[in-house]
């Protein structure tokens, strides 16, 4: 284990994906005032986000999901290959973060790059996250599901703890640079959810784009691309055989793995650490 992660912070990093220089660049990293975040907690909503923002910032052109990989595409602030890719990027750019927002660089600061935090189910992320631990080879076995439950409600895992990655995105200096959406609405009403984003970004599509786009980052679309369902990744890092990346991509599928007695715990550990927080938040 204390090959596979490394600590920063108190934040356990990937040492396969991330290192202490690809921290440092994600610090040193100039942000524009056109750039957009998506903001995640691990397992909520990332890659769908890589899908969804080159195809809005570009009015629905179908090239940059049809021939860059999501990674490059939309790459990880504070993963090794942003270092890479980074000259290759276009305006507006897009990126996606799972960092907390007080380890986010000066720069980010003081641009007016926007955000889009996108929340899920924490149940829902922890059942996902189970399958993603089974089947990358770089990160722990997650043993049990009871083990690993207890690794996730005490922010033993990589990114620390759900609820302090949600309240850390709640308490910001950042005003309507900031919006909030849940994976669950996002499932329910896609063409919504997209005309909510395009409206945030100033994008103005029309409801024509709006339902192509939608077409283009539906699950079963997304697991039809090279470019965007981890097939590229050789099967030594992700074996797709134990669990696909892109799983089943439906909400409530911790009905079918939490025992009462694992909800019981699972809910009173999360409601204690948002005990006395203004926000509210659609789950339990
Ligand atoms: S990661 O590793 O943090 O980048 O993972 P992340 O992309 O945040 O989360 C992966 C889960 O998102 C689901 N997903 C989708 N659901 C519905 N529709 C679309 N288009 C979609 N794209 C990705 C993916 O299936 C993972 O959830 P689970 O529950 O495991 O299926």
């Amino acid at each position: 284990i204390e090959e596979m992660y490394f600590l920063d912070h108190g934040y356990m990093f990937p040492t396969e994906t991330h290192c202490a220089a690809s921290l440092k660049f994600a610090q040193e990293f100039a942000f524009q005032d056109d750039d957009v975040v998506a903001v995640t907690y691990p397992k909520s909503g990332t890659v769908w986000m890589q899908e969804i923002l080159p195809l809005v910032l570009n009015g629905g052109d179908l090239t940059p999901i049809q021939t860059i990989p999501n990674w490059d595409r939309v790459p990880w602030l504070e993963e090794k290959r942003l270092a890479v890719v980074v000259d290759q990027l276009t305006s507006p750019r897009a990126l996606v973060t799972h960092l907390p927002y007080h380890l986010m660089p000066p720069s980010f600061l003081k641009s007016k790059a926007k955000v889009i935090n996108v929340l899920r189910n924490p149940k829902d992320v922890m059942v996902s996250s189970y399958y993603f631990h089974q089947m990358a080879a770089f990160l722990e076995d997650p043993g049990t599901f009871d083990e690993f439950m207890e690794k996730f409600l005490t922010g033993k895992v990589m990114f620390g703890k759900w609820t302090d990655h949600v309240k850390s995105w709640r308490h910001t200096a950042l005003g309507d640079r900031i919006m909030y959406i849940t994976y669950e609405d996002m499932v329910q009403d896609l063409p919504a959810a997209l005309r909510r984003i395009s409206d945030f970004l100033g994008c103005n599509l029309n409801d024509e784009t709006i339902q192509k786009i939608a077409e283009h980052c539906s699950l079963k679309s997304m697991k039809a691309n090279n470019m965007s369902n981890f097939s590229l990744v050789p099967k030594q890092y992700m074996d797709a055989t134990k669990s696909p990346f892109l799983r089943k991509g439906v909400p409530g599928d911790w009905k079918n793995h939490f025992t009462s007695e694992q909800l019981a715990r699972f809910t009173s550990v999360i409601r204690k650490e948002m005990e006395g927080e203004s926000f509210s938040l659609p789950w339990s």
